[in-house]
């Protein structure tokens, strides 16, 4: 049914590759030329735009083709209490308004949004009030798993928003990281809803597997791991070989699951699992702050590096 991936990182590796594009999006010249090319540069493939009405016109796109959605109001690394409190209050918008839309769209947010590198608690708080929220409005909000100095305060939080009783709350874990197999095991007795990824930052090798065929493994360990024993599994990945085989698997353990795929990416991919009675949720990404989780989606694929070259090149 699938085609097998090709590995175009055979000739670079993976990990030089991610090192150089996420070095270099550092570069306080690339943002100035980010900032002043705009989305339109190369972004809008990825992003739905910087308002919610253009987060609204591709969520209303995408249900019409049967597709489920969850949302992320763009934004991360925040260092000030200021900044942390206009996430929240971003979230506190956002849910109810696209709550009312039915849907059943979820929410993704990022704790360093909410300023976890600056005080772990106001964080927490900041969660707790948007998790709440969410479950006045029978919303659902993932947890989304960062760079790794965030992982033990991350698991943390979510931890604690379970032991206050709020269980429309899930959390990520990354394929690449060394830990996190362990993770999910102790996680277990909570019933968890996890988001199995391959993990996207750039990580040391004492924390994290480098070779992308290693990582393959251990995604397809974690996510047979999370399907036969996690109470939902949302298998995020646009690898059709790890699709595939984790569709056997979930069928065979009647698993509680759906396939989770980003905005822009192997999109007839997503159509075909749809064409075959599988569910899939598609990551709607918006916000003026797009150009770190860009810069993510560059580093994942050589070949958009050159489509955004030939983008620059052409406007
Ligand atoms: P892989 O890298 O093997 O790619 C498989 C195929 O997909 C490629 O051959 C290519 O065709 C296509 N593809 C993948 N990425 C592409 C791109 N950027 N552009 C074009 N084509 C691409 N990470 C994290 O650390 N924390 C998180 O919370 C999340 N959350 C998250 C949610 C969802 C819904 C998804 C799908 C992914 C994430 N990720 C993430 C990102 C994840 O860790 C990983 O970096 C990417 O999904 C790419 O890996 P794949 O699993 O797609 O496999």
């Amino acid at each position: 049914m699938y085609m097998p991936p090709i590995n175009i990182f055979g000739q670079i590796g993976q990990s030089a590759f991610r090192s150089l594009i996420l070095s270099a999006a550092k570069s306080q010249h690339i943002q100035a030329i980010a900032d002043k090319r705009g989305l339109e540069a190369g972004a809008d493939r990825f992003v739905a735009g910087e308002t919610l009405d253009d987060a609204r016109h591709v969520l209303e796109r995408l249900h019409g083709e049967g597709m489920r959605t969850y949302v992320i109001a763009l934004g991360e690394a925040v260092h000030t209490r200021q900044g942390a409190a206009t996430a929240a209050e971003l979230y506190e918008q956002l849910i109810p308004d696209v709550a009312r839309h039915g849907h059943g769209t979820t929410f993704s947010i990022k704790l360093t949004h909410l300023g976890i590198e600056l005080d772990r608690d106001l964080a927490l708080q900041h969660a707790r009030r948007i998790v709440s929220l969410a479950a006045e409005h029978s919303a659902f909000v993932r947890l989304d798993m960062e760079h790794s100095a965030v992982v033990d305060e991350t698991l943390g939080i979510y931890r604690a928003l379970r032991s206050d009783g709020l269980d429309n709350t899930g959390v990520v874990l990354q394929a690449y990281l060394h830990r996190s197999l362990d993770d999910l095991i102790g996680l277990l007795p909570l019933e968890p809803n996890v988001r199995v990824v391959k993990g996207a930052y750039l990580e040391p090798p004492g924390v994290a597997l480098q070779r992308k065929a290693h990582v393959d493994v251990a995604y397809s360990q974690l996510v047979r791991t999370a399907l036969a024993h996690a109470k939902f599994t949302a298998v995020a990945t646009h690898d059709p070989r790890a699709i595939q085989a984790a569709a056997a698997v979930a069928q065979k353990n009647e698993s509680d699951f759906e396939f989770q795929m980003l905005y822009g990416v192997r999109y007839a991919l997503a159509r075909q699992i749809v064409a075959h009675g599988h569910a899939v949720r598609i990551c709607v990404p918006f916000g003026k702050d797009w150009f770190v989780y860009f810069t993510r989606r560059l580093a994942e694929r050589p070949s958009n590096v050159l489509f955004l070259a030939r983008n620059l090149g052409r406007r």
